[in-house]
């Protein structure tokens, strides 16, 4: 029986399979954990399953102690675990892609339509109870059809994304490392285009690559002066990939007409200068928050940390 350690709240049928197989060691409050708390409740753990709240670094690595294992996040992005240095010391890291692809997608097209149509400003005006009246010319907003969508990293959330989009009538253009796969750029109908190409001439920009060093503030003042003066940002995969000050300059200066954003550059923060401005419609990360992908989400984390204590291959390694 391995020692395991799960840094916060995770649904019961992830919990409870850990639980049959180990000695769990579980975080039940609501509130996350503070890094204090964190520090000893990890030592000695020979497994780890982390939020994407805990920062998973040498600091922590040196708590749990040399019998680590694994450290199993129970998210897709793991920018908050530092895999060198897990690789360093032989500690395996795994994520859980795939489960919450529709999720995420459906909150970045809910973003799309929000801010385009500006329904998040609309409401405001009906609960502060604000004087209003049907007009020819009242809070009109963008259409989307024959409008581009331009995906930066066009990996499973932004292909989804782009069917819905699609389906809305948009015209897709991405970015992407690798290749995309013919049969996915032929029912798209998606063009390939330079990052710089992508920023000047899509009418939406959604951002769907993993945050790491290389798209820290990716989109930043200089990007934000190339958009069109129409163009609308939409954020669903890390809040730093966005330089969020010059956001805010952009928008308020109207560089670009609107921003849709999941999620912020030192989250839960938000940029006071965010809150001031109507034509940027702010959610707190709920990407993936649906039950059904949280409880698949902590299955998956659960597979993950299982299959390393047994010696087995783990499905969803981010270390090699
Ligand atoms: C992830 O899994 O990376 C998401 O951001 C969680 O909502």
């Amino acid at each position: 029986m391995a020692r395991v350690v799960v840094t916060g709240k995770i649904p019961s049928g992830g919990l409870e399979r850990l639980k049959a197989e180990h000695e769990v060691t579980a975080w039940e409050k609501d509130d996350a954990i503070s890094r204090a708390e964190l520090l000893t409740m990890v030592a000695g753990a020979d497994a780890i399953v982390s939020l994407l709240t805990e920062k998973i670094d040498d600091e922590l690595l040196d708590a749990a102690g040399p019998q680590l294992k694994s450290v199993s996040n129970v998210a897709v992005g793991y920018n908050n675990i530092d895999v060198p240095a897990c690789e360093k010391r032989g500690v395996l890291v795994t994520n859980t892609p795939g489960v919450l692809t529709e999720a995420t997608a459906d909150i970045a097209m809910a973003l799309i339509l929000m801010s385009t149509r500006r329904l998040a400003e609309g409401e405001r005006v009906i609960r502060k109870q604000e004087p209003w009246q049907w007009g020819m010319f009242y809070m009109l907003g963008m259409g989307l059809q024959g409008r581009q969508l331009g995906i930066v990293g066009m990996g499973q959330i932004g292909i989804a994304t782009a069917r819905r989009a699609k389906a809305f009538g948009m015209n897709i253009a991405y970015t992407r490392r690798s290749p995309l796969e013919d049969n996915v750029v032929k029912e798209l109908d998606a063009k390939y285009m330079s990052m710089d190409e992508l920023i000047e001439s899509s009418d939406v920009i959604s951002l769907h690559c993993p945050y790491s060093p290389a798209t820290h503030h990716l989109i930043s003042e200089n990007q934000f002066a190339r958009m069109k003066k129409t163009a609308f940002l939409i954020n669903t995969a890390r809040g730093p990939i966005v330089h969020e000050q010059a956001l805010v300059d952009a928008l308020k200066s109207g560089e670009i007409a609107g921003a849709g954003l999941d999620v912020f550059e030192n989250e839960p923060a938000v940029n006071p200068g965010l809150l001031e401005l109507d034509n940027a419609v702010l959610i707190p990360h709920l990407g993936s928050a649906t039950v059904e992908t949280r409880a698949a989400m902590a299955d998956i984390a659960a597979t993950n940390a299982l299959a390393i204590l047994a010696g087995a291959q783990a499905p969803n390694l981010v270390t090699s």
